[in-house]
């Protein structure tokens, strides 16, 4: 799906950019330059940007069995 018409950003390159490590809407800015144009994208791109966090933060989770604190 492509996020950012003016720069052609899709979501599939804000999720590898989060991969290299972006964080924040400046770093996407930065290296994508998503939302540097009209700005229609902004809040598109920010929701990508949070569910990409949330995937990796949950993904960090180690597995932790239901009979470890027995
Ligand atoms: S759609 Fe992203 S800057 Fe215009």
């Amino acid at each position: 799906m492509i996020v950012c018409i003016c720069n052609n950003v899709s979501d599939k390159a804000i999720r590898k950019a989060v991969d290299d490590g972006a964080t924040s809407m400046p770093a996407l800015r930065k290296q994508l330059a998503v939302g540097t144009c009209c700005g229609k994208c902004h809040s598109c791109a920010k929701t990508v940007l949070r569910e990409c966090l949330e995937d990796q933060s949950s993904a960090a989770i180690p597995f932790q069995p239901s009979f470890a604190s027995a």
